[in-house]
């Protein structure tokens, strides 16, 4: 900024003119600089009633001025003040205002948090990847599910005790509809296994994650919704040695090479031998802790042979479309199939004590697993 202050030599017209003409581009250029960011500090330095460069430069020029060129510098700094006080009224005009007015580089900035998997859905893609290496690849079906995919094709007849296992929630007011169409919501991943045999040969190599519903109460271990992995494999030749490897090498996959899987006969109505896999408690290596109970064995899931009778339902279904078709023919093939809970393997692998956690939506629960 220009502080010093030119004596005037002319005062005619055109040498006042160009006087003037040079302090309002001084006006400009100051405006530039600080009207926007500090325009008080620009109001002293034009408009400062003892320090202020127009009270200076007028007293100045007005005191060396002949008496009559005193009113025409008087309508020239009248001019010159109304261009400092519109810019100060102004400051919108100013050219630097939308550039650094709003902006302050010294507060802190808005930190973005990039979204993660949910944990469940996490552990649900890690099982998934541990079939996919085996050359399985995924299938989905609806959650909304009819009694005939559920449970009759899967060997629970009407009626039977089996079906007490799963507490059903059923779709309202279907009563007038044949028994194997109604609805209900899905207990269990296994009717996609029909649906999957349904519309393909074998062999087949599939897993099946997905949502499951069950009337169940809510508490630590349990909820009225949770996840399930099935998974089914049919072929020439597939035999229960094929299961028991299958399922070992997706529990070391899972939660490291050191662990041990055993096979306890247990019930399910589709699958002959049936059988509940343990693995060795990884809390404690086996040796037994409260976490498995004394044990050492945690069980983790469902398996078994394919049952003639679930092939002998898929084969009535494909024979409504080709009275020829032989694809499930149990002489010729066999098959393993194996369903576990996403919540029970999530909540063993990270040490979880309460499945609502998973459902709770809680940041300071979710932030762990970025
Ligand atoms: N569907 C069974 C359940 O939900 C689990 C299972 C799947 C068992 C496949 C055997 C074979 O309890």
């Amino acid at each position: 900024m220009t502080d010093e202050i030119t004596a005037l030599q002319h005062f005619d017209d055109a040498s006042l003119d160009a006087a003037f003409t040079t302090l309002a581009d001084e006006v400009r250029t100051t405006a530039a600089a600080t009207a926007s960011t500090d325009p008080e500090a620009f109001r002293l330095h034009w408009l400062g009633r003892k320090q202020g460069r127009l009270k200076l430069i007028s007293e100045a020029w007005l005191k060396s001025a002949p008496p009559e060129a005193k009113k025409a510098l008087g309508i020239r700094f009248n001019q010159l003040k109304q261009q400092i006080e519109a810019t100060l009224e102004a400051p919108a005009s100013a050219p630097a205002k939308s550039a650094v007015q709003g902006i302050d580089i010294t507060l802190p900035g808005t930190l973005r948090t990039p979204g993660i998997p949910h944990p469940l859905l996490k552990t649900m893609h890690e099982i998934v990847s541990v079939f996919h290496h085996l050359g399985y690849s995924t299938n989905l079906g609806p959650q909304v599910e009819s009694d005939f995919y559920n449970f009759e094709a899967l060997n629970f007849p009407e009626n039977h005790p089996a079906r007490d296992t799963q507490d059903t929630l059923v779709i309202a007011a279907q009563q007038s509809r044949p028994s194997r169409d109604r609805l209900l919501m899905r207990t269990h991943t296994s009717p996609v296994q029909i649906r999957t045999m349904i519309a393909s040969a074998p062999p087949i190599r599939i897993v099946i994650p997905g949502k499951v519903h069950r009337n169940d109460a809510a508490d630590a271990t349990h909820s009225p919704i949770f996840h399930q992995i099935e998974g089914l494999c049919v072929d020439t030749n597939i035999t229960f040695s094929d299961l028991k490897g299958t399922l070992d090498h997706a529990m070391k996959a899972l939660f490291g090479s050191d662990v041990k899987t055993r096979f306890f006969p247990s019930f399910f109505p589709f699958t002959e031998p049936s059988a509940d896999v343990q693995i060795s408690c990884i809390f404690c290596g086996g040796k037994g802790c409260r976490k498995c109970k004394h044990s050492g064995w945690i069980e983790l899931l469902g398996c078994g042979m394919v049952d003639p009778a679930v092939f002998a339902a898929v084969t009535a279904e494909r024979r409504k479309l080709d009275p020829a078709d032989d694809a499930h023919n149990p002489e010729k093939i066999t098959g393993f199939a194996f369903g576990m809970g996403v919540e029970r393997i999530a909540m063993i692998q990270h040490g979880i004590s309460d499945i609502g956690y998973f459902y709770s939506g809680d940041m300071r629960f979710l932030e762990q697993f970025a």
